[in-house]
């Protein structure tokens, strides 16, 4: 196992290129399958959900094949439509390969994703929604298995805009028989890099980034090679971690609508943001202020994956801020690990409430989720004195090189094995 070790209170300068988008990769790998033709993902990042992707596709008996960060599929081969529990245990966000097996296979077979460390994560809006397209669903000791004759099109509302549910439907729609309509659609701009990615491939899908997607079923898709969308998520995290330290940075590549929300609350800070194209500049000089209200929402709301660091900035700012998850149920088990540095932060079901203090302090810190992780660097970057980060595991999942970027910024990080 590694970890970091941090030598924090140094400010951030410098520019950093964002990565391809994890949440969007993912689903792009799933949708590799529908064709049986070649599928190249260009610059896919070196994170370890995109290998577990990896894996699963080749339990299927697709190719995998990675050159630098382009990844190359051919599922021509692929005649499994199981996926095996350890993989669904691994990656939970494997769910919305029910939709991809089903269009290729008409079965599927895969363990219940079951819970995590951030909440409950039920499937029932993915499930209810296969079944409207002519899917029989059967669960039984912890896995799923469904089944088709054929997929036909059909009216779908989602009573809440759940992202992989979202997916799935498009994944289980594309080929079906007729048109389908989704109604209370997710609107994240993953969803639309999917909708132009199977457009890319044949497909005839509009609407994706509204809440209504029309899907009309296809006979048949081509392959393609892809550029995913940036990672607003990874911005973010970037864009945090330089408030709390200080110091003037750059991110590259991601559109300034897709993290619209973070912006303002990051101005409301105290931060300088400058926008030129696909240029995010930030600076942060001084002790900042603490956001009165952060509350995580779908699209275009306040990201939930964005939440925890957004906690670690204000634990070190002047005020008060009330911080409301509103989409998982236990998204706060990194404030126990800011509480040893000195936060002084207090979790009430839903709200964390954070009375900022002037400085953090270093310590020994645990890692127990991707962004939650995210939230203890920025923390420990931010802070006077030493700090480790342990349980990296969690951090690979989804940043590439986070330790080289932060380095090349300026930051006092290393990566030692334990
Ligand atoms: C996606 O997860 C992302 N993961 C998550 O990012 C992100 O936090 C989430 O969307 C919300 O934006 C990927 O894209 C791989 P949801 P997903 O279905 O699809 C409830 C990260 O850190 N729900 O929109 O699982 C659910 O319990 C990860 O990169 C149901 O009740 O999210 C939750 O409360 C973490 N029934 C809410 O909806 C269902 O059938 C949001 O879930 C499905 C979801």
């Amino acid at each position: 196992m590694d970890k970091y070790m941090i030598d924090g209170g140094r400010r951030l300068y410098g520019t950093v290129k964002i990565q391809s988008a994890k949440n969007s990769v993912l689903p792009l790998f799933a949708a590799s399958i529908l064709t049986d033709k070649p599928v190249t993902i260009r610059e896919t990042p070196a994170i370890t959900d995109a290998l577990c992707m990896a894996q699963i596709l080749r339990e299927l008996g697709a190719e995998v094949r990675f050159h630098g960060n382009d990844v190359t599929i051919d599922s021509s081969n692929a005649c499994s439509h199981e996926i095996s529990s350890a993989l669904t245990k691994e990656l939970r966000s494997s769910v919305f390969m029910l939709g991809s097996l089903l269009t290729r296979f008409r079965r599927a077979l895969i363990a219940y994703p079951g819970g995590c460390d951030i909440g409950l994560r039920p499937i029932d809006l993915h499930l209810n929604a296969l079944k409207h397209l002519g899917v029989d669903i059967t669960e039984r000791d912890g896995y799923i298995l469904c089944k088709c004759d054929r997929l036909r099109g059909a009216e779908i509302l989602l009573d809440f805009p759940s992202v992989g549910a979202t997916e799935n439907i498009m994944l289980a729609a594309v080929m079906a028989e007729g048109r389908t309509v989704l109604q209370g659609a997710a609107k994240e701009p993953e969803i639309v890099d999917l909708q132009n990615f199977l457009n890319a491939m044949g497909a005839k899908i509009a609407g994706a980034g509204s809440d209504v997607i029309e899907i009309e079923g296809v006979k048949k898709l081509n392959g393609v090679s892809y550029k995913p969308v940036k990672d607003r998520i990874e911005a973010g995290t970037f864009l945090l971690a330089c408030a709390a330290c200080g110091g003037e940075m750059e991110v590259v590549g991601v559109k300034a609508d897709n993290i619209g929300l973070l912006l303002h609350k990051l101005r409301e800070n105290g931060c300088k943001i400058h926008i030129k194209n696909d240029k995010i500049r930030i600076t942060s000089n001084g002790r900042l202020k603490c956001n009165r209200r952060i509350e995580t929402m779908p699209f275009p709301g306040f990201p939930t994956d964005l939440q925890a660091q957004t906690t670690a900035l204000n634990a070190s700012c002047e005020g008060g801020a009330l911080i409301v998850e509103n989409l998982f149920e236990t998204r706060f088990k990194y404030v126990p690990e800011l509480q040893k540095m000195g936060a002084d932060i207090e979790v009430k079901g839903r709200n964390a409430f954070v009375r900022g203090v002037p400085k953090l302090h270093g310590a020994s810190l645990v890692a127990g989720d991707l962004r939650g992780g995210a939230a203890l660097v920025i923390a420990a970057l931010g802070a006077e004195g030493v700090s480790e980060v342990l349980d990296l595991s969690h951090i690979d999942r989804g940043y590439s090189d986070l330790q080289g970027k932060l380095k090349n910024l300026g930051a006092e990080i290393k990566r030692v094995r334990v």
